[in-house]
């Protein structure tokens, strides 16, 4: 039996679990700053919550996910969490905040679920930092959302480019629905396999199609079919962020794979990443919370693909990272005492210190601390011990000096300039 990961499931190790724990990190710190506050929910839901918000016509509910019956008595189906929003969504409701006080806003970070075709950037495990605010139907909200995640984009030092589309409401929507039908029907040979079946299911998602894409630029548009509100309420959004210098573009064939939006969609690409571009992605979905059954309460968000961040930045320096300040090199069983002294005292001093295995030769250790990239290896061999010093060699220019325990620590710092 081959006990080998599965395909589409990652293993993160060292600099990749490092670079995604950074981007996790950095999207709390901006969460943190507009003032949201964290919810954890479940990995598993009932499968039906799915149905019935991400969409029965999505590709993710229709062939992407990981269900199974429970054992309980009614064999309940069961499903891992391909998306956060669903669950969110569930547990405001559950929590009777839809009507007891529903301006709430709410950040979570965790892994979603996906049967998906696996390749670069496309996982079936993937981890998501979003974010939900509920009970702000407002255009500013939409606008803060996007100018949110330029600003998550500049703490990270990363290009990325922002593209805006209104997919109207309940108003404007039908008539632009039709329009779609109408269109389709009249290119029916033309169009693919697949958009034979979107045609009849939800035509909305002919717009993203990337085999027909050049036939679907001809399709009808949102933009024509907004009613006024709908208009009005683009138009602030659009303001807002041109105010906020945000390089944003209007892409009137965003239309998102998930059923559930409405007005404001929006989708942050990075052109690092390869097919998989689309690195954030969001929107409002002012009738979610009604569909599963809570007040008419508003809602709009966004999730970060954190792995697909992690691939847009540089790799290389989430190695350097995770170097060690220095190496402690015990020679020999009575040299080891001293040195876990040593490396308690520097970890005190908020030093980052491996202590590498006494059971080699000096050589070998000296080599294991240059490729860990450590900058100073910290020997302590007989003579050492009896002196009360340590040898504090910096790898980096080859230097070495004796320097009593006492004085290794601001020595340290002051190299490193900490
Ligand atoms: P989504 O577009 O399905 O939206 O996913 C959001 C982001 O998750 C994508 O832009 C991508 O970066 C990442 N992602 C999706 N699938 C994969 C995958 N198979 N492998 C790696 N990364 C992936 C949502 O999930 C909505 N819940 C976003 C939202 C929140 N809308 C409103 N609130």
């Amino acid at each position: 039996m081959g006990l080998t990961r599965l395909r589409g499931f990652q293993d993160l190790i060292g600099a990749d679990a490092r670079a995604v724990a950074f981007v996790e990190q950095c999207a709390r710190t901006v969460a943190e700053r507009y003032s949201i506050n964290e919810i954890r929910i479940p990995l598993i839901e009932r499968l039906e919550l799915y149905q019935h918000s991400t969409g029965e016509t999505s590709d993710v509910v229709e062939k992407q996910m990981y269900a199974f019956a429970d054992r309980d008595e009614g064999q309940t189906t069961l499903a891992l969490r391909p998306e956060g929003t669903p669950g969110v969504v569930r547990a405001y409701i559950d929590a009777g905040l839809d009507r007891s006080d529903p301006e709430q806003r709410y950040y979570y970070y965790g892994p979603m679920f996906r049967r998906e075709r696996p390749q670069k950037g496309r996982f079936r495990q993937f981890n998501q930092f979003g974010v939900e605010i509920f009970g702000r139907a407002d255009a500013a909200c939409d606008a803060e959302l996007v100018i949110m995640v330029d600003e998550f984009r500049r703490e990270l030092g990363l290009e990325l480019e922002f593209e805006v589309n209104s997919l109207g409401d309940a108003t404007c929507r039908p008539a632009f629905r039709e329009a779609l039908l109408e269109w389709g029907r009249a290119h029916l040979e033309q169009l693919c396999e697949d958009c034979h079946q979107r045609l009849e299911r939800n035509p909305l998602r002919l717009l993203d199609c990337k085999t027909d894409a050049k036939l679907t630029a001809t399709a009808p548009s949102s933009a024509d079919y907004l009613c006024e509100p709908c208009r009005r309420h683009f138009g602030t959004v659009e303001e807002l962020l041109s105010k906020a210098n945000v390089p944003y573009v209007v892409n009137p064939r965003l239309v998102r794979g998930l059923d559930y939006y409405t007005r404001t969609t929006f989708e942050a690409i990075s052109k690092a990443v390869g097919a998989q571009s689309a690195v954030v992605a969001g929107g409002r979905y002012d009738g979610l919370v009604e569909a599963l059954g809570g007040a008419a309460v508003a809602g709009t968000g966004f999730a970060i693909g954190v792995e697909r961040i992690a691939i847009a930045l540089e790799a290389d320096r989430f190695k350097r990272e995770g170097a060690p300040d220095a190496a402690i090199i015990a020679m020999g069983e009575p040299a080891t005492v001293s040195a876990m002294e040593l490396a308690r005292a520097l970890r005190t001093a908020k030093l980052r210190v491996e202590m590498l295995s006494p059971e080699r030769g000096l050589k070998a250790l000296l080599r294991r601390a240059d490729k860990q990239g450590a900058h100073f290896a910290l020997i302590i061999g007989e003579n050492e011990l009896t002196q009360g010093v340590v040898q504090v060699r910096d790898l980096k220019n080859s230097a070495q000096q004796s320097l009593p325990h006492g004085e290794i620590a601001r020595h340290l710092l002051a190299a490193l300039r900490r």
